[in-house]
């Protein structure tokens, strides 16, 4: 559906609903599910809850088959709720809670990511006997990635053997190594250097009688917001080839999509509220903002954004604004809009079905945004994606 005919409905459920609204379609998630099967050979999905784990969401997803990587007793709780088999669950936040750890242990858990002596030691002692994967981190990706995951999460090659091998004689059974290459990263090299990384830990665990046959290429793969991006088949590809070259047979590939398995399934709706002009700036003020659904708006996602009804005009800058009594609450000082953009408008921000409502507060007594189900409405045609051929030789090592 094109973007006039998709902003006509939303006009219409914001009507029924009120602003701001996250209109979510299932249909978009079944396909990105399925594309994903499709291209990455060996492999298992595990969707990142994080993202946004609204239970229309886990149970779609749950039914098509897919595992889930989860983050904390919260997200296991929800999902053990809504019927998911604790063995499709793998804990893949580095940083536990003992208590968590025992907990997930306890309801059938068996998988949890680890990048640290001390959280080696926690699930020796508080899940014994379980699976383990070593996060490696992904230096020098940085650049690549809107949203880079280096510095916080996964360790060097050579402590990822030290670990592994750490994790062996407290008992636990090490069966791969995970990475991330950072949120919503444009680079599908990145993918490949990283399992040439892995590709080292496990000869060196091999060295030591252990065998490892598990790889965890995390999330990371983009979705369209301003820029072009690689698609999931181009980074399949990568991923496929990469394996052949540096690990060979018989691995199993984990893939931990988030982004890119809710982001394009979701259009935020949100009204006008204040227009105002300070100096030579010019300054809206919208009912969703960086506490209430556009978080993300502050590090270095762009959405793409129309004003219903107003999407043919010219555009100027304005300052865009949430509505809260925070100075942070600001999207946007350089937002292009229509010119004639004021009260009672509808700004649409495309391609916000992750980290939008997942991150949403109640701050300053604002509600979140509401989110609604409105299946085929976001459904693009092959056709419609937009790809930037990357070459072969862009990714080969
Ligand atoms: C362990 C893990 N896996 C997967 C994801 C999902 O990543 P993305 O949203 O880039 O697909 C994250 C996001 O932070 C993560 O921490």
């Amino acid at each position: 559906m094109n973007k006039l005919a998709v902003n006509k409905i939303l006009k219409e459920l914001v009507e029924k609903y009120g602003t701001p609204l996250l209109v979510m379609d299932l249909e978009v998630i079944k396909e990105n599910y399925k594309r994903l099967i499709r291209n990455v050979n060996n492999c298992k999905v595990y969707y990142a809850v994080k993202a946004n784990s609204h239970i229309e969401i886990v149970k779609t997803l749950n039914e098509l088959g897919s595992h889930f990587d989860v983050a904390s007793k919260g997200e296991i709780e929800k999902l053990l709720s809504l019927g998911v088999s604790p063995e499709k669950m793998s804990f893949g936040n580095t940083i536990k809670k003992s208590s968590d750890i025992k907990f997930a242990f306890e309801n059938g858990i068996k998988m949890f990511a680890v990048d640290s002596e001390m959280e080696i030691e926690k699930i020796a002692f508080n899940a014994p006997g379980s699976d383990i994967y070593v996060r490696i981190s992904t230096n020098g990706m940085e650049n690549d990635a809107d949203w880079p995951l280096t510095r916080k999460f996964g360790t060097s090659v050579d402590h990822a053997i030290q670990l592994v091998k750490y994790a062996h004689d407290l008992g636990l059974n090490p069966i791969g190594v995970s990475f991330h290459v950072g949120s919503q990263n444009y680079n599908p090299n990145n993918w490949r250097v990283a399992i040439r990384e892995v590709s080292v830990v496990f000869e060196e665990a091999r060295r030591l009688g252990i065998e490892m046959k598990v790889v965890n290429t995390g999330g990371g793969m983009p979705i369209k917001y301003s820029k072009n991006i690689p698609t999931v088949e181009e980074i399949a590809e990568v991923i496929n080839q990469s394996i052949k070259d540096y690990l060979g047979e018989d691995i199993t590939v984990i893939v931990e999509p988030g982004r890119s398995m809710v982001g394009n399934a979701g259009a935020l709706v949100s009204g006008v509220i204040l227009k105002s002009k300070k100096g030579e700036e010019n300054w809206l003020y919208t009912d969703a903002g960086v506490f209430h659904g556009l978080t993300e708006t502050i590090q270095n996602i762009r959405y793409e954004m129309s004003v219903i009804g107003k999407e043919n005009e010219n555009k100027q800058k304005f300052v865009l604004a949430g509505p809260t009594c925070d100075s942070v609450d600001v999207m946007y000082y350089d937002a292009e809009l229509p010119e004639s953009t004021t009260i009672d408008d509808l700004i649409v921000f495309y391609n916000t079905g992750a980290y939008t409502t997942e991150y949403g507060t109640n701050f300053n007594g604002i509600p979140s945004p509401k989110v609604i189900f409105e299946n085929g409405l976001l459904v693009e045609k092959p056709e419609e994606y937009i790809f930037e051929k990357i070459s072969k030789e862009q990714y080969m090592i």
